[in-house]
């Protein structure tokens, strides 16, 4: 524990973060800080991945069914101790509903063998309001039946979290009360120094809502920019390392992926240095250009 200068930060104490830094969650469980990607990680090389990864320190896995590696990270997940690693998947999208929520998590559970899911996401937003709100009853279910753990949800815009949180309410009405509605312990979306998403991150921020970044390093699309070529220079560290202690400095959880050795170790070798204010204030660039897809401008009726 470090106490910040007082004269700025007068009541401000945080946390040093280190590879075991975990955020709690709304569900009351933990999540590792640094998630380790699998999308595009070829099913055939995924159980190599994930197990590199653990050895490298990381303890949080992120999947999804659109994927089709999620059996591959539960077999190297099972040869750890199962507890010790946060599994994270996704409900495919479009395809929400509540038999299709359902027989999704069943579906997973079968495929990775471990017992129960840390993290269940719904994708993206697409299918309409009436298909959100089954979907995320049938999350709901799937938490009381012991099945998942924690609960969120992906590429949401700030008008799909808003309609959620009246979908929470009606089912809390429906099902009889407080905490029967579930609770949105996690929302996950593509954010980097070029696409900070500030609004949604507030939201997120305001009810205590772990904030995931994906696409941490641009997919690798803007390596050598002078601001981060600057810092990297600075603190001896790479672009990468750069990218993803900027995202963790911002209290997200980024979930860097990669499929070469080398890059999976180094990646996670982010804890021997500290972006200042002034650097992380240089990565302010005021630019918002996604490079992956951007569900979050679907409209409410689709
Ligand atoms: N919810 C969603 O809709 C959504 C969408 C996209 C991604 N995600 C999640 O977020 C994770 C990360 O996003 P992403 O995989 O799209 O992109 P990313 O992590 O930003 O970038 C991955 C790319 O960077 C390369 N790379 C990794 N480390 C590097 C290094 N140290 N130096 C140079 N290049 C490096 C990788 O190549 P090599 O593999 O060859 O190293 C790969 O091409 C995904 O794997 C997935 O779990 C979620």
């Amino acid at each position: 524990m470090r106490l910040l200068n007082s004269q700025h930060h007068p009541t401000t104490l945080i946390m040093t973060l280190t590879i075991d830094t975990k955020l709690k969650l709304n569900s009351g469980y933990e999540i590792p800080q640094l998630g380790f990607g699998v999308y595009q990680t070829p099913p055939s090389d995924t159980a190599r991945c994930v197990s590199e990864a653990v050895k490298a320190g990381y303890a949080h896995i992120d999947s999804a069914a659109l994927y089709r590696n999620e059996g591959a990270c539960g077999q190297a997940i099972r040869s750890f101790s199962r507890e010790k690693i946060f599994f994270t998947t996704k409900i495919m999208p479009y395809t929400l509903g509540y038999e299709s929520v359902q027989s999704q998590i069943d579906r997973m559970l079968n495929e990775t063998g471990l017992g129960y899911l840390d993290l269940v996401l719904i994708h993206a937003p697409y299918g309409g309001s009436a298909k959100r709100k089954e979907s995320w009853k049938a999350l709901v279910e799937a938490v009381e039946a012991g099945k998942v753990r924690s609960i969120g949800v992906s590429n949401y815009g700030v008008a799909h979290l808003d309609e959620l949180e009246r979908h929470i309410a009606e089912l809390e009405e429906e099902r009889g009360g407080k905490g029967k509605g579930g609770v949105i312990s996690v929302g996950q979306w593509e954010i980097h120094p070029w696409c900070p998403r500030d609004d949604i991150v507030e939201w997120c921020k305001k009810r205590n809502i772990a904030v995931e970044a994906y696409c941490p390093l641009v997919q690798g699309n803007r390596w050598g920019e002078p601001i981060v070529k600057k810092l990297a220079e600075k603190h001896g560290k790479s672009e990468a390392q750069i990218l993803i202690r900027w995202s963790l400095q911002k209290g997200l959880v980024p979930l860097p992926k990669s499929v070469k050795s080398e890059r999976i170790v180094a990646n996670a070798q982010v804890y021997d240095f500290e972006l200042t204010e002034e650097d992380m204030k240089s990565l302010d660039t005021g630019v918002y250009e996604h490079v992956s897809w951007d569900p979050t401008t679907a409209p409410l009726k689709d």
